[in-house]
């Protein structure tokens, strides 16, 4: 796959910056958005929502990739995460946890490119396989 252009990792985290504003957070007020990109070019957004019985929660990560899979989506190149409290400035990168990391894993493999973000200039690029080595996935069951 191609990499990545500036411009596309540019809207990819204004995409995440504005799913974030409808994240569901009245526990935590800890508040994420996730843009997930299909190599087709689509783009899907999520946010992290809370619950009162707490685990119930679901990340923004699997938000966005559950709404994707859900319309047919399988094949995924990149996603950009953001996250910091509400009403602050991104002091850090918010890192994907763990069940998001195994879930995503499933489609996007160890290529998925993953952008963790502070601001559209200041952000990491990594992939799913430095943040989940020697990951678990469908071809573990089909060898
Ligand atoms: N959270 C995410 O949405 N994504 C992450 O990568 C880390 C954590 C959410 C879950 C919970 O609503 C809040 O952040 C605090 O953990």
């Amino acid at each position: 796959m191609a990499a990545l252009t500036d411009q596309t990792v540019r809207e990819l985290i204004q995409k995440a910056f504005a799913a974030r504003r409808f994240a569901y957070t009245p526990y935590s007020h800890f508040q994420v958005g996730a843009a997930l990109l299909t190599q087709d070019g689509r783009v899907y957004t999520g946010c992290n929502i809370e619950n009162a019985s707490y685990t119930p929660t679901v990340c923004a990560e699997r938000t966005a990739l559950f709404k994707a899979v859900s319309e047919g989506e399988r094949r995924f190149s990149a996603i950009a995460i953001v996250g910091s409290r509400e009403g602050e400035r991104n002091r850090l990168i918010t890192s994907p946890c763990g069940v998001c990391r195994q879930a995503l894993f499933e489609f996007g493999g160890p290529d998925l490119v993953v952008i963790l973000a502070k601001s559209e200039e200041d952000y990491l690029q990594t992939t799913l396989g430095e943040l989940l080595p020697y990951g678990f996935g469908p071809a573990n069951l089909n060898d």
